[in-house]
């Protein structure tokens, strides 16, 4: 049977590979792992490539997802609606915040 793959790490990586690599050993080189220049060089990009005022970067999809929900002003309790084929974080942080999944096909 063949494998199919839901996202394709690799390939994207192929893709961008010199210009990670660089980055990663310019963060290892200042050792500036939170909030250095490399961060603040991504957050301006994506900025400017999304046209918008602010970008937050976050370490990983969980943490942008929970930061984005606190800044929803929900309170414990409030029902959240969101798909039932997610990964599991999305559910994860719901229920971290006190909140109450509704999960929809
Ligand atoms: C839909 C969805 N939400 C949240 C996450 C969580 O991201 P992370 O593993 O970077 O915390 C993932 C991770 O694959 C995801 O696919």
């Amino acid at each position: 049977m063949k494998k199919i793959q839901m996202v394709d790490l690799t390939g994207q990586y192929e893709d961008i590979r010199e210009e990670v690599n660089k980055s990663i050993q310019q963060v290892m080189e200042t050792a500036a792992f939170i909030n250095g220049p490399e961060v603040h060089g991504f957050q301006k990009e994506l900025e400017n490539y999304l046209g918008v005022k602010h970008v937050i970067p976050c370490a990983n999809g969980t943490d942008a997802l929970q930061i984005a929900m606190m800044g929803l002003g929900l309170k414990p309790g409030d029902e959240v609606i969101t798909a039932d084929f997610t990964f599991a974080a999305t559910v994860e942080v719901i229920a971290l915040l006190g909140l109450t999944p509704v999960l929809v096909d």
